[in-house]
């Protein structure tokens, strides 16, 4: 499938099989092509938490309005925001092996390092926040792309409670939970494609 086929391909799934399971290689080999997501500055801000466990997405989807497709899907997967990233630390771990690889020379370390100081202090609590949806929202496109390309369906989900999830999960608090992926592989209907805008009704040129 070329990337026309699959963007054209890819559809929310209305359902998984039930009997579906997803092993650890599946989702390696989709992480691998989902890690070549774009970054702020490269930090990476987006992690995610596999859950395959029944007992667990039964309970997820009690937390969401008792939406089946969590159930039945393989895993539910949540997308999080780290509010580590935006760190002087993360910068470091991030560019210090490029150095040492003399990737990068003493001086780019050093105005990377400094341009990332600059950043980090001047976000603020909210445009944190923000960062982590942008970068978190482009991430898992990626991933959805990726699940695809290997043959397994997704439907993005809003989290619907965010403190339960978190207490069902033990999800650390600088963790911010953005988004649930149900995957696996569809029923066989699909639903039809969604009306879409013209082109014309969302995209303007040089000026409004
Ligand atoms: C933020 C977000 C939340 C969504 N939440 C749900 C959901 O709770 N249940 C569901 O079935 N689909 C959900 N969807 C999927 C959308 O309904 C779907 O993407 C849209 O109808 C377009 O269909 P398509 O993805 O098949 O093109 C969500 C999508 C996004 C981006």
């Amino acid at each position: 499938m070329d990337f026309a086929q699959l963007a054209a391909a890819r559809h929310s799934a209305i359902n998984f099989q039930k009997d579906v399971r997803m092993t650890e290689q599946d989702f390696q080999q989709i992480f691998e092509l989902t890690k070549l997501a774009p970054s702020a500055y490269n930090l990476q801000f987006t992690n995610y938490l596999v859950i395959t466990d029944e007992a667990k997405k039964d309970a997820l989807c009690d937390l969401h309005y008792g939406q089946y497709k969590i159930r039945s899907a393989s895993a539910a997967v949540i997308v999080m925001g780290n509010r580590q990233s935006a760190t002087v630390e993360a910068a470091e771990d991030m560019y210090t092996p490029l150095k040492m690889l003399n990737i990068i020379d003493e001086v780019e370390y050093n105005t990377t390092i400094d341009a990332i100081r600059n950043y980090a202090n001047a976000l603020t609590r909210d445009e944190l926040e923000r960062e982590l949806m942008r970068n978190a929202g482009l991430h898992v496109m990626f991933f959805m792309f990726a699940a695809k390309h290997y043959g397994f369906d997704t439907c993005p989900m809003h989290i619907h409670n965010i403190d339960g999830v978190r207490e069902l999960c033990s999800i650390p608090a600088h963790l911010e939970p953005v988004m649930l992926i149900t995957i696996g592989k569809s029923v066989d209907n699909v639903r039809p494609r969604g009306y879409r805008k013209r082109v014309s009704e969302f995209v303007q040129f040089n000026s409004f």
